[in-house]
């Protein structure tokens, strides 16, 4: 125990420990959802110049420890713009994207690589101490990115400004298949071998669309996107994104590109979710431990986009113990449900039906079949946020689909709060003795639950 912990009371102790049990519990449904997943992540070079992006590294190499996938993609806006200063070197902007000349170009070249080597020192620091330790992270780079001219713009030549031509997914997958982690950066390379400066967000989009990744994350300097009340959207739909995207483009002409920070990866992210990625985030590159929030809480830390929300009922399995506890164990706490041991769900998962949404787990029931041919319909719950959607119906419905194929007649049910519920589903109330032998013997006398009956046709 650490000199700090010595000075908690054994209660203060134990409930730390209650925190850290529960916390690691309520992670660990999301923890099996990432596993394997491949996650593009854009820092700009104003994330990668903040303090914080120490702490982000280490939250990227924990990722990497979990089996998550990852590709870096940094750009370096403030660091070009520094070294064009110091050799007081003017550039022209068109459209808001800057025109790189050769000399600019070498500015580019000079910042991109001293950015590159930078991030990779951090990656490679396993210092002890620190969450780094022991995590011997490998990183790797390339000429992934093919990059082709801008070209000419109302007369005016972008010169080595370009545009994403070509990503090589198939290399960038094999990388990520050896478990390390892809860094990439502003730069593209044409066959002619010329080197184009790029817009980070094309290159994180175009990467993200390549190897239709599950996520885009961008780093920002807000939590995400917010409304006119200053709250934040945790969520947003494709759809969604693009009109809030269409009122900060509202006055820039066809030609121009999206110029604030928020406009551009919000702009990034709907192309990307438009083309087949799963999610893009909007995160923030300030906020201590975002990412993880974001990654491994319901309600996140910024921005989620998503495509029309996925939804099923299907059959439950081990990977949902987590999920389903979340749900049921407040309502054992009111005492609207049975109390239910974690280790009793993991071998009872298989009674269990789901209701799964963007994979996390939102409602669930659990049929028992006893001999004389009756079932018990148990554990119906739904997450109070999903409520009044008819969820309860297609558990039931499935629950006595389920039943129907076992050749089960009669499903019951024991509640204390919920009877109209049933009964408005065909549910009668019968005496306790309807029960078959073996639940009557279990009968808890004490909740005094009413019993009800569905003959199932
Ligand atoms: C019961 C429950 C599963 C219904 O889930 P749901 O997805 O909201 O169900 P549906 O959308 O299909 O039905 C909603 C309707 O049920 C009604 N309802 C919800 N809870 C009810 C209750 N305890 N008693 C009576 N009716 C109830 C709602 O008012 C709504 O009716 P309305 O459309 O006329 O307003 C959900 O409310 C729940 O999780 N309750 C807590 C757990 C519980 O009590 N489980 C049963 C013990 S076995």
């Amino acid at each position: 125990m650490t000199k700090n912990n010595i000075q908690l009371s054994s209660d203060q102790v134990a409930i730390k420990h209650r925190e850290y049990v529960d916390f690691f519990r309520h992670s660990s449904p999301y923890i099996n959802a990432h596993r394997g997943k491949t996650l593009v992540l854009m820092l700009d070079g104003e994330a990668i110049a903040s303090d914080n992006f120490a702490n982000i590294v280490h939250d990227i190499a924990l990722l990497n420890s979990l089996g998550v996938r990852l590709v870096l993609v940094h750009g370096a806006r403030p660091q070009i713009e520094s070294r064009l200063q110091e050799k007081q070197l003017q550039t022209r902007l068109h459209h808001h994207l800057r025109v790189t000349d050769e000399a600019a170009l070498s500015c580019v070249k000079e910042a991109v690589g001293s950015l590159r080597t930078d991030i990779e020192a951090k990656l490679s620091m396993g210092v002890a101490n620190s969450p780094m330790q022991g995590a011997r992270l490998r990183v790797c780079g390339g000429n992934f990115v093919a990059g082709k001219p801008l070209g000419v713009v109302d007369g005016v030549d972008y010169c080595h400004t370009g545009e994403v031509r070509r990503v090589d997914h198939q290399a960038i997958e094999r990388q990520l298949d050896e478990g390390q982690i892809v860094l990439l950066s502003n730069l593209g390379y044409s066959p002619t071998g010329e080197v184009f400066n790029l817009a980070v967000e094309d290159v994180a989009t175009q990467t993200a669309v390549a190897l239709q990744a599950d996520k885009l994350i961008c780093f920002g300097a807000n939590d995400g996107v917010t409304n006119q009340q200053g709250e934040r959207h945790s969520e947003l739909l494709v759809k969604a994104a693009e009109r809030l995207l269409g009122r900060y483009l509202d006055g820039l002409s066809d030609s121009e590109a999206p110029h604030t920070e928020l406009s551009r990866q919000l702009a990034a992210i709907t192309k990307a979710c438009k083309a087949g990625v799963e999610r893009g985030h909007l995160i923030s590159y300030l906020n201590d431990g975002a990412l993880l929030l974001e990654l491994f809480t319901r309600e996140g830390s910024g921005t989620m986009v998503i495509q029309e929300s996925y939804e099923q009922v299907r059959q439950a399995s081990i990977e949902d113990v987590g999920g389903i506890l979340e749900i049921i164990q407040p309502l054992e706490s009111a005492g609207a449900l049975v109390r239910r041991s974690r280790e009793l769900l993991e071998t009872e998962i298989g009674r269990f039906t789901v209701v799964e949404r963007d994979g996390a787990v939102i409602g669930c029931a659990a049929l028992y079949g006893f001999e004389d041919g009756s079932a018990e319909l148990a554990c119906v719950a739904v997450n109070p946020e999903y409520r009044g959607g008819h969820r309860g119906d297609q558990l039931l419905q499935a629950i006595e689909d389920s039943a129907r194929e076992q050749q089960l007649e009669r499903l019951f049910v024991l509640t204390t709060r919920t009877a109209h519920w049933f009964q408005e589903r065909g549910f009668a109330e019968v005496e306790l003795s309807a029960l078959p032998a073996a639940k009557q013997s279990l009968y808890n006398l004490q909740r005094n639950s009413k019993v009800f009956l569905k003959v199932l046709k």
